[in-house]
């Protein structure tokens, strides 16, 4: 066994860290990394299923994996994740990509080394996806992506069947990691020089509910990781309105290292269709609660996401959904054609809306956000702002980027010793997307 690995990840900040995983667990049948998937012994595609473009765009990928196993027959393919979870999808492709050695879903992805063996024992094919979730597998190895921010899952799954959504269909009910994983786990992290952490949950605020004998709630869980030594800044994604509360804000404002930033998806600004997506919330309780943000942390950021065109949306509620975006002033929005997931109950639900006037629509709320997003960074022009520095930047290596604890992209100028370090910036420039700055001396 060994080789070379190289893995593909589509999807969310959750299937990042399963990949993570992933590596970790090839490494540990010494495999190493290569960037170059030609080079690669094994291929691991780690699949989203969230929205008919992202499946579609994997499935092109995954056909044209074909070639490479022409010229490697010893190649291994696997597919995993949330879209081969979907039974009907697995099987399809089971059926019609001959060239894919192993198919596992969401729920026995640290089963993938013995399924490895199994592979190379048999010659045969491997389809092994679990229908349901068993207990949380922990200290299971993982082979970080960076040095400096690093994701830590403190909630599998979900259980809030949002109408439109596949999630709790393909990532099972909602199960919390015990809080003593989760610090040691940050510790750990810590210790190895990562100063900013980000907890991830499908909805956090949710956290610990399911906990038998651990009377904690996602406040008390951040009270308590705020005090792990050496970690600076602690982000978390993704809060749901309907259990987001004043004990969180209050945390955020009163502890330490809690980033000021809050992203707060609404989906729609309609009461009905908000209704109709089974959200839990109005547009008022919302605005309530960004209004209670804005109270107690003026420099908060916030952040949402919509999506445009749900069935039987019309002009009346779209008109809601932009007077949200101008009530709230939110920092970003980003914003998503419904799509149909087939198992969910709004695939099924009567007046579809036509392509056309979805993004129609998108176009409109996309050019309200933009305008209200440069407005919010202008106000910081001239200001001087903390950044944690990232590294060079990906569209010019000459500069830095960074960001704000309230996660605005900054970028500069300056020594690449300045990298891992928390500097104060001046912004000279805002944009809508990022701010440009200049660092005291240069
Ligand atoms: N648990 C998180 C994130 C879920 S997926 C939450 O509740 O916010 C991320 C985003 O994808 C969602 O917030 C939603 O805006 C979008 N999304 C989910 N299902 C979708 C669908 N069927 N069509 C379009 N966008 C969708
Ligand atoms: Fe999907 Fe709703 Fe769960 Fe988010 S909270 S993952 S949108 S069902
Ligand atoms: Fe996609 Fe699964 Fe995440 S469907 S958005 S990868 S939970």
């Amino acid at each position: 066994m060994g080789g070379q690995y190289h893995i593909l990840t589509y999807g969310c900040q959750m299937n990042e860290r399963d990949a993570e995983t992933i590596a970790g667990l090839l490494g540990g049948m010494d495999y190493t990394k290569t960037e170059h998937i030609g080079a690669a012994d094994i291929i691991i595609v780690h699949t989203c299923c969230v929205r008919e473009s992202a499946e579609n765009k994997i499935l092109g990928k995954i056909g044209e994996l074909t070639h490479l196993k022409k010229t490697n027959p010893n190649l291994i393919i696997g597919i995993c994740g949330c879209m081969v979870q979907q039974k009907e999808t697995a099987e399809k492709l089971l059926k019609r990509a001959p060239h894919v050695d192993l198919i596992f879903g969401t729920h026995n992805l640290h089963q993938l080394p013995h399924l490895i063996k199994q592979n190379l024992l048999t010659g045969t094919r491997i389809f092994e996806v679990w229908d349901e979730e068993g207990q949380i597998v922990e200290n299971l190895p993982a082979h970080r992506e960076g040095s400096l921010k690093a994701f830590v899952t403190i909630t599998y799954g979900c259980n809030n069947y949002c109408t439109y959504c596949i999630v709790p269909y393909v990532r099972g009910r909602e199960r919390s990691r015990s809080p003593e994983e989760i610090t040691k786990e940050i510790t750990q992290l810590g210790k190895e020089g990562f100063r900013e952490i980000t907890l991830l949950g499908q909805n956090v605020n949710s956290y610990g509910k399911d906990l038998i004998d651990v009377k904690m709630d996602f406040s008390d869980l951040l009270a308590e990781i705020d005090t792990i030594p050496d970690v600076w800044r602690i982000r978390y994604m993704t809060s749901h309105p309907r259990d987001f509360n004043a004990k969180l804000v209050h945390t955020v404002k009163n502890r330490q290292h809690i980033c000021p930033h809050f992203h707060l998806p609404i989906q729609s600004g309609s009461n009905r269709i908000l209704a109709e997506m089974n959200r839990g919330y109005t547009k008022e309780q919302y605005l309530d609660l960004i209004s209670l943000i804005k109270e107690e942390i003026p420099k908060a950021s916030v952040t949402t996401d919509f999506i445009v065109g749900f069935p039987g949306e019309n002009e009346a509620d779209f008109e809601h959904t932009l007077d949200v975006v101008k009530k709230a002033k939110f920092d970003v929005s980003y914003t998503f054609l419904y799509s149909q997931r087939s198992g969910t109950p709004a695939a099924s639900m009567a007046a579809q809306i036509s392509e056309e006037v979805k993004k129609e629509r998108l176009q409109r709320l996309i050019s309200v956000q933009n305008k209200i997003s440069l407005e919010i960074n202008q106000r910081l022009a001239g200001q001087e702002v903390i950044v944690l520095v990232e590294g060079p930047s990906k569209t010019n290596p000459d500069v830095l980027t960074g960001r704000t604890d309230t996660n605005k992209i900054v970028i500069f100028s300056g020594d690449k010793s300045l990298i891992g370090q928390v500097v104060p910036v001046t912004i000279i420039e805002a944009k809508t997307w990022n701010l440009v700055g200049k660092v005291k001396g240069l």
